[in-house]
């Protein structure tokens, strides 16, 4: 068998590593420290329902038929009148808590019911069930809040409990209301038992009429114990991670279903009940309550820098079901709006990063963050086709934000493929406006990613960097993982070009599901992570900024083995990533004599099993990363086991 040092020569730009010794890598390439985040669209209930920790399903009586036929503003709730009451209900517009909020309800409590044989409470409301029910633990705290106003003379209690499906109380508590305007009034609640399909009861015990919205409920343990914040357990396993950055909202999210659809950040700061609410590209209902505000708050909490993604003035070329027919649904925002358009661009990145004192850095202060978010990253567009509408507005903005913020790279994007008339024509104008890095997207084959792993290994170094923001192997087993590994070690030896990559689509609710791979798969009370993700989380957890090819030796004609060697300056840890996608156990070399002190034991994590086993519902540990220590030196060498990711890291001592 043949063994030589393995990667690229030609392509490695020879950097002296200083370090504090004065000690010297002299074959250490420097690659980009963000190379591997996270990819978040409200796409399979991700948002609503899923990562945004809400518990009330039309919190605000907005859901429509544009989202779904049968939906109208009182879906997923139930007006109830225990104890014999009689009343009426209504959705209204006519005085709105915020005119971007239209509907509310009206109870009109004609008779709240006092008959002797009624055990429980009586009155006139709403029963909601949340997203298929709503999990509840006992002795946790839930925190309760409506919009209420008192449209009768006298002040109206109200009743709020937790309850299980047979009606019995599981937690309660009470408000009364004290004005004829819109007020916010809240609540807690602590059950004494636990429920995994609770629903929340809203009832006025007092005669006369009443006006509601957004009833919202919240756990208290959210991730970071935020409020409005995210759902503990799923931002966890994101967490994890250790993404360098997190990408969002989309995804074709962003350029939405026509130009009426694009997601406009604006619509989605200031407070929750002043928020635009509107139909999901995917089929369902966005309540922006996970809106700029929180995205960019999540990305602090979890150390990732923020990538948002606007849409470059153009809709979705499948606007209106139009993939089915070729993708001719394009529709461009007209010239005369571009000003304002470019305006709503600029401005968010002053509310990113503008001191408390500009109009839009105000708005970030008086939502709770004065200091700037430090945003360094802004995407315009979302593999949009390349037509003549997108060219010019895209260069408009782009020229626009080159010069008001020149600091800010710009992420452009050149299409669904990772070949083809958009793809090119995407590059074209990448190159000529020089737009610093350049979102490609592909979903393929596993075969695909094996054969393709030197892709990068030829871009020119003087163009656009790569932004890799959407990619998977078409599958959920293990051999589908291994693949992606295989391949995300050529996207570390290329890191001096792909300047970040994410998995998509990330998350994904059981059942609501509209892209069958997906990363995390979770119902509301489990989180099912596939092979994809420990592959994700391995790479993304030991990332490295310097890359060593003349490190790890294997067979180099074996295109079914791959391996990398990165160093993280800031650790100084030494990070062996070796995968073989192959039937059988493999023998790579190491040589880590360019290394001064090595930490004779190191930590090693393999993700190994059959290559068509996958993690399901009912066996979500199937296949899981297993950590040990393993003895390393100067020379060793290491068998990879068939279809399998070993990831070593060695700790290096400089000083
Ligand atoms: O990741 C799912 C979808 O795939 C994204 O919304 C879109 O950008 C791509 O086509």
């Amino acid at each position: 068998m043949l063994f030589t040092g393995f990667f690229l020569q030609a392509q490695t730009r020879k950097v002296a590593v200083a370090k504090k010794s004065n000690e010297v890598y002299t074959l250490g390439k420097k690659i980009s420290p963000d190379l591997f985040g996270l990819f978040f669209e409200d796409i399979n209930y991700s948002a609503d329902g899923g990562l945004y920790a809400e518990l009330i399903q039309n919190r605000s009586f907005e859901y429509n038929p544009t989202e779904q036929r049968e939906w109208n503003p009182f879906s997923f709730w139930e007006y109830i009148t225990p104890g014999f009451s009689y009343g009426k209900i209504s959705v209204e517009t006519t005085t709105p808590v915020h005119p971007d909020n239209p509907h509310y309800v009206v109870l009109d409590i004609e008779h709240v019911g006092n008959e002797t044989k009624h055990t429980g409470k009586s009155g006139v409301g709403l029963r909601n069930s949340g997203f298929e029910g709503i999990v509840i633990k006992a002795g946790d705290k839930y925190n309760f809040s409506v919009f209420a106003r008192q449209l009768s003379k006298e002040p109206i209690s109200i009743s709020i409990s937790l309850q299980n499906r047979k009606g019995q109380i599981l937690a309660e508590s009470s408000c009364t209301t004290s004005s004829k305007e819109w007020k916010n009034y809240s609540a807690s609640l602590t059950p004494t038992v636990g429920n995994d399909s609770a629903t929340l009861v809203v009832l006025a015990t007092t005669e006369g009429k009443l006006a509601l919205d957004v009833v919202s409920l919240f756990p208290e343990k959210t991730f970071k114990n935020r409020t409005n914040g995210m759902r503990a357990d799923l931002a966890q396993v994101l967490a994890d991670m250790k993404p360098r950055f997190m990408r969002f909202p989309g995804g074709c999210l962003v350029h939405g279903d026509g130009l009426g659809n694009m997601y406009r950040w604006k619509n989605t700061i200031g407070s929750v009940e002043t928020r635009k609410e509107q139909r999901n590209i995917w089929g369902y209902h966005q309540t922006t309550g996970l809106g700029y505000f929180e995205y960019f708050q999540f990305c602090e909490d979890i150390g990732a820098r923020p990538l948002p993604v606007l849409p470059a003035a153009v809709s979705c070329q499948n606007s209106g079901g139009t993939w089915s027919i070729g993708g001719t649904g394009q529709k461009a925002l007209p010239i005369a709006e571009m000003k304002d358009y470019i305006q709503e661009v600029l401005d968010l990145i002053e509310w990113a990063n503008g001191p408390v004192t500009s109009t839009w850095g105000a708005k970030r202060a008086a939502a709770g963050h004065p200091a700037p978010f430090g945003l360094q990253y802004v995407g315009i567009g979302n593999e949009d086709k390349i037509t003549p509408e997108f060219e010019e507005r895209f260069k408009m903005i782009f020229n626009a934000v080159k010069a008001e913020y020149p600091e800010i790279t710009v992420v452009g994007t050149v299409g669904p493929s990772p070949d083809g008339e958009d793809f090119s024509k995407g590059w074209d104008i990448a190159n000529e406006v020089k737009v610093p890095v350049i979102d490609e997207h592909y979903y393929t084959s596993p075969e695909w990613f094996i054969s393709n792993q030197s892709r990068y290994d030829t871009y020119n170094r003087n163009a656009a960097q790569v932004y890799l923001g959407e990619y998977a192997s078409w599958g959920n087993k293990l051999r589908n993982a291994i693949a992606e590994g295989v391949y995300m070690t050529a996207l570390e030896r290329n890191g001096d070009v792909v300047r970040m990559a994410s998995y998509a689509p990330l998350l994904a609710k059981k059942n609501f599901t509209q892209w069958k791979t997906d990363l995390i798969f979770f119902d509301n009370v489990t989180i099912c992570l596939t092979p994809n993700y420990y592959v994700q989380q391995l790479f993304s957890a030991n990332q490295g900024d310097f890359y060593f090819d003349n490190v790890i030796s294997k067979n180099e004609k074996d295109s079914s083995i791959a391996a990398s060697c990165v160093m993280d300056s800031k650790s100084n840890d030494i990070i062996l990533k070796m995968v073989n996608f192959g039937k059988e156990s493999k023998i790579m070399k190491i040589n880590l004599s360019g290394f001064k002190n090595i930490f004779p034991i190191a930590e090693k994590t393999v993700l190994t099993g059959n290559a068509d086993a996958e993690n399901t519902f009912d066996k979500p540990l199937s296949v899981v990363p297993v950590k040990s220590k393993i003895k390393v030196s100067r020379k060793f060498e290491y068998a990879t086991p068939a279809m399998s990711l070993t990831v070593i890291r060695i700790k290096n001592n400089q000083n």
